[in-house]
């Protein structure tokens, strides 16, 4: 079974991304062959500053690393490694229907504000597919958010495979050139609340960064907004943000004495945050270690990404022989 998944470098990985997706990662590395990249390619969209982007795509790299996705069990590298994506980007983009794009959320919602997006923002749920589809990948661990997007996935591989496959069967997924995929959601971190409770995003400045100074981390957790509920009264622990990160944290019976303290009153939010950051603190600490030993060591952790493109390229030139093939390139 293949698991493939990626983030973009467009800001410091957070508590979402950890708790939402990269955790799942991690598990999934004993399941199967795991292919996990940093999808720079993406970032584009976003990020227009040269070095910012390379910066990023190094420091990606080690966050991977050093939250325990672990290069002698999976294949880690960058995607602008593989050319041969963005020529899977164009072949898929000739039978994705403008109606499937211009439904896309991160399109509309862009549109909606009243920005104008470029056309990589609009055309991206095709890069995402190319991404997929590249590696036979099986299963696509991510947070809510991508949902839409794997189901976009699903939809191209299914039309390239009905165009080009004559015993392609959309029934059973047998018999096509692309293997289709499913996406591998957890109900109970499908979205992580940020600051203001929203979903934590590097785009709404809402962020619980990991791999922050801890006196930076501290600082955005005392900023979680919380109702004005004073420190003597009952406070409702399951509208309460700093609850929801809690529970990612504590075991059963922490979170139960938790609870009961939100319940009888006498604890102010302000303590409640500071239990947090402690066990924030314990739970990443020894990540922090390892981040500063790869931010160290530029060459080891360039290796690995070399190590990572020549796998995956090699199972990419398969996948796109047989596409090009199908469709009457080769
Ligand atoms: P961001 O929204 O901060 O830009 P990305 O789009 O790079 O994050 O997301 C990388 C992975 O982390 C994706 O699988 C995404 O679904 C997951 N993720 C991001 N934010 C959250 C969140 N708040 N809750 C759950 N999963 C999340
Ligand atoms: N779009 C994803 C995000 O913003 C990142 C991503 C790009 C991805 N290609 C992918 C995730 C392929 C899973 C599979 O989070």
């Amino acid at each position: 079974m293949r698991i493939l998944s990626g983030a973009q470098p467009s800001g410091q990985l957070h508590l979402g991304n950890y708790f939402g997706a990269i955790r799942q990662w991690i598990d999934l590395q004993a399941t199967g062959e795991g292919f996990f990249f940093i999808a720079n390619l993406h970032a584009l969209t976003s990020v227009r500053d040269p070095q910012t982007l390379r910066d990023a795509t190094f420091g990606t790299a080690c966050d991977y690393l050093a939250m325990g996705l672990d290069p002698q069990r999976c294949v880690l590298f960058a995607q602008h490694d593989i050319p041969e994506v963005s020529e899977l980007n164009w072949i898929l983009s000739t039978v994705t229907p403008m109606a499937l794009l211009e439904r896309g959320h991160s399109f509309k919602d862009k549109t909606a504000k009243g920005l104008r997006a470029d056309h990589g923002l609009f055309a991206y749920p095709v890069l995402m597919a190319a991404d997929i589809l590249l590696y036979h990948s099986d299963l696509v661990p991510v947070g809510k958010d991508q949902k839409q997007h794997i189901e976009m996935t699903r939809d191209i591989a299914v039309k390239f495979n009905l165009t080009y496959c004559k015993d392609f069967d959309p029934q059973t997924g047998e018999g096509g050139v692309l293997r289709i995929p499913k996406p591998y959601i957890m109900d109970s971190t499908a979205v992580i609340p940020g600051l203001d409770g929203e979903k934590m995003s590097k785009s709404y400045g809402n962020t619980i960064p990991i791999f922050d100074t801890p006196k930076k981390v501290r600082k955005r957790i005392m900023s979680i907004v919380t109702d004005s509920t004073s420190l003597d009264d009952p406070k409702d622990p399951d509208t309460c943000t700093v609850y929801a990160l809690l529970k990612l944290l504590c075991s059963e019976e922490e979170l139960a004495e938790q609870r009961a303290d939100y319940v009888k009153g006498g604890v102010g939010y302000g303590h409640f945050k500071q239990r947090l950051f402690e066990r924030v603190e314990a739970h990443f600490s020894d990540m922090w270690t390892q981040r500063a030993y790869y931010q160290d060591h530029p060459d080891e952790v360039n290796a690995i990404l070399e190590a990572g493109a020549t796998r995956a390229r090699e199972v990419a030139r398969e996948v796109l022989d047989n596409v090009q093939s199908a469709c009457g390139l080769r």
